[in-house]
């Protein structure tokens, strides 16, 4: 089929400079590192030091898709983020100015994890329609800024950083092209993952209580929603492209437990090669993940040019979604360590 499409052509991701292992946490919690690796996966996060935000990693993260995509510049710049530097303005025109990119449109999407999916959504849509003929898509959360300092669940799981894609206008039979997605929300749940506080609800109330600034989920309850809607998403997908899930040759879902990639896969009937994870290396960074995986996996070469690939993603919203495409070749900078 032809037409024209967004394509990717550029790749990169980066972590902040500051590792905790599972030891670290363990040392200030109630937690080991015998409970986080086998409920979570998880060995070790990287957070922001003070005075570094989610603009700092996701400029750092559109350098390097840039660089990667050898180009300096784009029309578009989409930031997918819910810890944006300021609850107003938004983050993505103070990004697209430290990236020297110009009077470009630039804007956020809050979507939690998912964001990542909705804001390549938004930017491929645009370049489609013709309103864009390239951009730069970034998913960049900095959330060890909101939790609590003594929940232990949340501190074990999250981790910041920043993942990048830059999308130019192209062919739709090209390798490359984004081929479809698939969004969703269920406005019913939006408890079970929740920053209480801080929002125009409670400043109308006048009143807040104490922690309520603090993110907060229910842990159990998002873990079978995550492996029904990404599951159900991916499935929804794969069918609207006429691909047969066993054509599938990469599943990147969002990063939040590997007990939840490994049902997502099975549900799916993909085995354990086919789904990409690094969540041992970075942990669950939010709208970060999937561009995060995506960079580790074509710098592992468990991606590689060519593969079918489908991209899933479920958070807060509750929102889920897919995305798919055939990866072209990408050249990428591995992740910084920071050891
Ligand atoms: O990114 C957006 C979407 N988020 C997700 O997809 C996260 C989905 N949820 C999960 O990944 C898991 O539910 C968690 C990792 C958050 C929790 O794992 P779980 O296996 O569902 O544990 P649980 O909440 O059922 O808790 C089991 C026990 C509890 O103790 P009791 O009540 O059995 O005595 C918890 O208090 O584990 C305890 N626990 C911990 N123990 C040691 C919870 N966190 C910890 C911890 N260290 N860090």
């Amino acid at each position: 089929m032809t037409g024209r499409a967004a394509v990717l052509t550029g790749l990169g991701g980066w972590l902040p400079p500051v590792r905790v292992t599972n030891d670290d946490l363990a040392r200030r919690l109630d937690t080991s590192d015998e409970w986080i690796t086998t409920r979570t996966g998880i060995r070790q996060r990287f957070v922001v030091p003070p005075g570094l935000s989610t603009s700092g990693v996701a400029v750092e993260a559109g350098a390097r898709a840039l660089a990667s995509a050898g180009t300096e510049r784009v029309d578009l710049l989409v930031l997918a983020t819910s810890t944006p530097d300021h609850p107003c303005p938004a983050t993505a025109p103070e990004v697209a100015g430290r990236l020297g990119l110009g009077e470009i449109a630039a804007f956020d999407v809050a979507a939690v994890c998912t964001g990542f999916v909705y804001a390549l959504a938004t930017a491929s849509s645009m370049i489609t329609a013709g309103v864009a003929d390239s951009a730069l898509v970034i998913g960049a959360d900095t959330f060890s800024t909101i939790l609590d300092p003594g929940d232990r669940t949340t501190r074990a799981i999250f981790g910041d950083g920043a993942g990048a894609v830059v999308l130019r206008a192209g062919d739709r039979g090209e390798r490359g092209a984004l081929l479809g997605f698939d969004l969703a929300s269920d406005g019913s749940q939006a408890e079970l993952i929740t920053v209480p506080g801080g929002g125009s609800e409670h400043r109308s109330q006048g009143l807040a209580d104490p922690g309520d600034e603090f993110f907060t989920m229910q842990g159990r309850s998002v873990f079978r929603h995550a492996v029904t809607r990404m599951s159900e998403s991916s499935r929804r997908l794969a069918k609207d492209l006429d691909w047969p899930l066993e054509s599938v040759d990469r599943l990147v879902a969002h990063q939040a437990n590997i007990r939840i990639l490994t049902a997502v896969g099975a549900d799916l009937g993909l085995p354990e090669e086919k789904v990409v994870a690094n969540l041992d290396r970075v942990g669950n960074t939010v709208a970060a993940s999937i561009p995060l995986a995506l960079t580790d996996g074509v710098h592992d070469g468990s991606l590689a040019a060519g593969h079918r690939v489908l991209l899933c993603g479920f958070g807060g919203g509750l929102t889920w979604g897919a995305a798919a495409l055939e990866l072209p070749h990408l050249s990428v900078e591995p992740l910084p360590t920071h050891a």
